[in-house]
């Protein structure tokens, strides 16, 4: 007999609905069974960029914060190489942490070729699924990793550890299917074009200053020719109205999900080595609300 099963399949990326027609019902049912089991919500992968000093770091720990406030799973990467994000997580001894890209053997490993040496025959495709699991930091309920800076050789360069890191993102970005937040440099490094294409939001910081204004008209540039599809702006920094409408005047044709006020807590929080989400709990509700603006 033929009969009909409607079957989720997790297709790394996307979760599907589909209906099989099967002859035998224990075919049928084994499919469901394996369906569900394997499938688990992709939850969203979002990004955040901005000129140094702005509060990139200390925006992706509120949202991290945030997102396990709502129970959810989170895996933060850090992929800054002026790299501080364990520290605002509040990691004890963040220093000891090392960067993935200064893990020679696992480069080499991975590889095939030696860190830091170019001209070589290595994998362009090498093996990272397992790297999350392995080389994450547990801090309070998130698994935090580390990827550490590249050296470029100038323009075109491709190095090995340069390759492990964009192949590791872009799997952490296409195929993992808890809530990532990756912190990044302005020039969205580690970020190809399949990559920045799965991502669901980047999120670009700007303080009241036109350094800052001008940074993030360039990192808008920029995502539009890597593929980015939805970019938002948050202010930070803000110490009050005349901040945020400078702001709001200066990019008026930009899309502000969420302005943060200057605050003294957030500085003593980083003078005490403590997350900034501990010492000020408004920042953590604004972002709060901010992530429900993002679902609606
Ligand atoms: N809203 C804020 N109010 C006061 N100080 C802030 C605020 N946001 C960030 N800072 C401070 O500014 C400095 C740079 O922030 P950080 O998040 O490290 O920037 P980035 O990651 O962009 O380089 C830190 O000392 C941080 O404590
Ligand atoms: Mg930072």
């Amino acid at each position: 007999m033929w009969i009909r099963k409607p079957v989720w399949i997790d297709s790394g990326d996307q979760l599907q609905q589909k209906t099989f027609h099967t002859k035998y019902w224990l075919n049928a049912h084994s499919n469901l069974y394996l369906g569900t089991q394997n499938a688990r919500r992709r939850d969203m992968k979002i990004a955040v960029s901005g000129k140094g000093g702005v509060g990139k770091t200390t925006f992706a720990a509120f949202l991290i914060r945030a997102l396990v406030d709502e129970g959810r799973r989170v895996l933060a990467i850090d992929a800054d190489p002026d790299a501080n994000l364990a520290q605002a997580l509040g990691v004890k001894n963040s220093d000891e942490i090392v960067p993935i890209s200064q893990m020679k053997a696992l480069v080499e490993e991975r590889t095939g070729a030696k860190p830091g040496t170019m001209g070589q025959f290595f994998k362009l495709n090498p093996k990272v699924d397992d790297l999350p699991e392995r080389l994450s930091v547990q801090i309070d309920g998130v698994k935090l990793m580390v990827m550490g800076s590249v050296k470029t050789g100038g323009a075109g360069c491709v190095c090995p550890e340069s390759i492990l890191l964009k192949n590791l993102v872009r799997h952490i970005v296409l195929a993992r299917d808890e809530a990532v937040v990756l912190d990044m440099e302005a020039g969205l490094e580690h970020l190809g074009r399949g990559t920045a294409m799965a991502v669901d939001r980047l999120v670009v910081v700007v303080e009241p200053g036109r350094r800052s204004i001008e940074t993030a008209h360039h990192i808008r540039r920029l995502a539009g020719d890597i593929g980015i599809k939805n970019l938002s702006f948050a202010g930070n920094k803000i110490r009050s109205d005349t901040d945020k409408n400078f702001l709001l005047k200066q990019m008026p044709d930009f899309h502000f999900l969420a302005f943060l006020p200057y605050q003294s807590s957030i500085i003593e929080a980083d003078l005490e080595g403590r997350p900034p989400f501990e010492k000020d709990k408004e920042g953590l509700e604004i972002i709060k609300a901010a992530i429900k603006e993002l679902e609606a």
